[in-house]
Order: structure tokens, then sequence, then C-alpha cells
């Protein structure tokens, strides 16, 4: 592998006697797009928590960049390059959907305060939201106040502001949650579009394997806070352990997508 652009060391944490993430390694190569699943409780959330630095690992290291985050505030980790998809509630309800992403903007980039004149930078800083925008194919929704827009474009809008601080890693946590089937669909076409553009790298957690399937270049795979296994997805379809501990019911279908 390359250098890794996340290095994931032992990473463990307990919450009295249950321990939510036992030893974890992983290493994440820049531009890859990991999936990590595993049943409820399987310890994915807590999982990001810490990479985010929500939450102190109980042992462990996490090194991005070759530098150990492990542990930092929040906001030091998102300025080092790590984003995590917002809750919709981040969203500023009344204003549009392009001033949501110019606060993040404003906020992240030092180049456009450098602008002296102020109209030519809000002309900036609005020509770039619609920049992400349109990455998210929600530009048609540019003037429209966020809390009229539907929750699969909320969902977009916040996946548009991660973008917009220009993240070296981008952690998404269940992406698709609550989406009908198409606005599933339509997202993991954009998601996978992002992700072959070769400009991030992604970490992506997700209950629907047809979406994890679909998009990760290797998965993840927890179990009582432990990983069971880490593979391609062909090698996840696969396997047994994998497909008995967690595939459960879905084994049929994984055994008819993979015969010819
Ligand atoms: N703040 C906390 N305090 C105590 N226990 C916690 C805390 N957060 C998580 N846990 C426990 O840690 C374990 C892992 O939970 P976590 O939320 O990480 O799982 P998950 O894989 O994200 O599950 P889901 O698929 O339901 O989102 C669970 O047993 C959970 O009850
Ligand atoms: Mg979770």
């Amino acid at each position: 592998m390359t250098t890794p652009l996340l290095s994931i060391d032992n990473l463990t944490k307990r919450f009295g006697g249950v321990t939510a993430v036992s030893g974890i390694n992983l290493e994440v190569a820049p531009k890859e797009t990991i999936a990590i699943i595993g049943p409820n409780g399987a310890g994915k959330t807590t999982f990001y928590n810490m990479v985010s630095g929500r939450m102190m690992p109980t042992e462990g290291r996490i090194t991005l960049d070759g530098t150990d985050i492990t542990g930092l505030a929040p906001h030091k980790i998102s300025r080092m390059g790590v984003s995590r998809s917002f809750q919709i509630n981040n969203i500023f309800p009344e204003m549009t959907v392009r001033e949501n992403v110019e606060v993040v903007l404003t906020a992240y980039h030092r180049h456009s305060r450098r602008l002296f004149n102020i109209a030519a930078r809000n002309t900036a800083v609005q020509k770039e939201a619609m920049v992400y925008l349109e990455r998210l194919g929600i530009d048609g929704l540019y003037n429209q106040l966020a809390q009229v827009i539907s929750y699969g474009d909320k969902r977009l809008l916040e996946i548009a502001m991660v973008l917009a601080t220009q993240p070296k890693l981008v952690l998404l946590d269940e992406p698709t949650a609550g989406m009908t089937p198409d606005e599933t669909r339509r997202t993991t076409r954009l998601i996978k579009h992002l992700a072959s553009g070769g400009e991030y790298t992604f970490l992506v957690t997700e209950h629907d394997m047809g979406v994890v399937f679909d998009l990760a270049d290797r998965i993840l795979v927890m179990h009582r806070g432990e990983k069971l296994f880490a593979g391609t997805p062909e090698e996840v379809k696969h396997h047994p352990e994998v497909r008995s501990a967690y595939l459960g019911e879905e084994e049929d279908e994984a055994v008819e997508e993979a015969s010819p």
C-alpha cells in the first residue's frame, strides 16, 4: 500500500464493562472508499466518534497523514482534514441551500478573506458554493430555503457542506438512512461518482448491503467491537463467517449475485 492516509492501530473503546470497539487495526490509502459494516451495536459509530475526536479512545492510536491525532479535539481534527457528515439539524433551515454552503466556505477558507473588496468576495464565495451544489446535483435548489427541500436533498446538502471543508478524509455515517429507494440509488450513484473522481477518501458506514457492495473498495466487517474480517466486496460476500454472523438471510441474494 502507498503511505496510508489513515492508520488505525489497536483502537479500543470501553464503556464500563462494555467493549464497544476492541483492538481494531486498519490502514486506509488515499482515495480509497472503505465501508464499515456490522450489526447494530457492532461499534461503527463509536469507531467514527474516535476518529473524529468526539470520543477519547481507551487504547490505541489514530494517525492521519503521518501525524498522531489520537484524542485531539474535534475542531482540531476537522482542521486537519477529517470531515464528518453533519446531522441535519446542523443545516440552517431559514437560510437558502446555497447560503448553507457559503457559511461553511467562509468559516474554512482564509483565501476568500484575502479579497479586499467585500462584493468581490461574496461573489467568489457564491460561485464556489455552486460548485459543491453541482457536485451533489442540487444546484437547481440553490435559492430554496433549506427547510423546504426534501429529506434526501437535505442529506445531499449535508454532504455538499462536508466537501466544502475540502477534507482529506470524509466520514459518512449511514448516508442513505431514511431515504426512499430512489433517493438511495441517486445518493449511491453520486457518492460513487465523487469517489471515482480520485479527489476524496471516504469511510462509509451503511446497513444497506446493496449500497456497500456498490460503493466500497474494501469493507471492514465489525462484530461486537471486533474486526471480523476486512477485504474486497467479493471476499466479504464469500466469507463463510461473515455470511453466517452478519449477512444471514441475505446469503441467498449474495449467492445469486455471485453466479454468472
Ligand atoms: N456513550 C456510550 N456510553 C455507553 N455505551 C455506549 C455509548 N456509545 C455506544 N455504546 C455501546 O457501545 C456499543 C457499540 O455501539 P455503537 O453505537 O458504536 O454501534 P453501531 O455499530 O454504530 O450500531 P448501529 O448500527 O445501531 O448504529 C453498544 O453496545 C452501545 O450500547
Ligand atoms: Mg451507529
